[in-house]
């Protein structure tokens, strides 16, 4: 790995190797996402509290103020909407010149492990890591789960560690049971989505649980944004990723933050 490449990986994963990123990149096929309408309103508070922000090109450039200290990791990928039955048919669809303009920590994009355009998303990875050596830029995979996938350790694990063999240099997955093995049969640091809004105690449970079993930290979007209190949430995730907080004390720190 050359410098460039190490220090955008040590802008993304802090000092103890961990990261809380921020991710808010769900309108790229989801549209106008609850909590997301005005993702300019939804992001200023939290950007200064996020370790990264992973979103597209089409939120940062008029959403996100160009002064904030904040490392990005853009998602590069796309082509499909939530009104269509197969999610799978991904491509690549910003530059790496693009990338480089905005100054990216890295790029992100899903690959459909199991999925009708498997093949097509792979290559999309393979294609974008060999840019992104180029440019020194890390690759971040999104292991997405298609509606018919089941999202246990097998799964996860063969999805995951095929994004890592094809060069991504960060694996993005969900937790489940035997979450441990997934991890560590991927080379690469993983870091959990947060998936469909839950219970804010169960969220920080999902967090604690995650980083217990190997997890470098988490890729979350609903489970914060969609909060009653999203910037008590952020500070109660990190709380656990970064100074190991139990799950009540997070918890407490949620309640404070939200009852001032
Ligand atoms: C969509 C994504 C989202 O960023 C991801 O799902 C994380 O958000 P959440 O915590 O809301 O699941 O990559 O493919």
């Amino acid at each position: 790995m050359d410098w460039g490449m190490k220090n955008r990986m040590s802008r993304i994963f802090k000092s103890d190797g961990r990261t809380v990123m921020l991710a808010v990149d769900h309108g790229y096929f989801q549209g106008p996402t609850t909590g997301l309408t005005r993702p300019e309103d939804t992001i200023k508070p939290l950007a200064p509290l996020a370790d990264t922000l992973m979103l597209t090109r089409g939120v940062l450039r008029p959403c996100v103020d160009p002064g904030v200290d904040v490392p990005v990791v853009l998602r590069v990928s796309g082509g499909t909407s939530v009104l269509k039955e197969d999610l799978s048919d991904e491509e690549v669809t910003v530059s790496m010149k693009d990338a480089v303009r905005l100054n990216v920590a890295g790029v992100a994009l899903s690959i459909f492990v199991g999925a009708p355009h498997e093949r097509q998303t792979i290559k999309s990875l393979s294609d974008l890591v060999d840019e992104g050596n180029e440019y020194g830029i890390p690759v971040l995979a999104v292991t997405a789960v298609g509606k018919e996938m089941v999202r246990d350790a097998r799964y996860l694990g063969l999805a995951s560690r095929i994004a890592a063999e094809h060069g991504a240099s960060i694996v993005k997955t969900y937790h489940c049971d035997g979450f441990e093995k997934v991890v560590a049969a991927c080379p690469v640091p993983v870091v959990i989505a947060g998936g469909k809004k839950l219970e804010e105690r169960t969220a920080l449970d999902l967090t604690f649980n995650a980083i217990r079993d190997g997890a470098s930290g988490v890729d979350m979007g609903r489970n914060i944004f969609q909060s009653d209190c999203p910037v008590g949430m952020i500070k109660a995730v990190r709380a656990i990723v970064h100074d190991g907080a139990t799950v009540d004390q997070a918890y407490e720190i949620y309640r404070g933050v939200k009852n001032v």
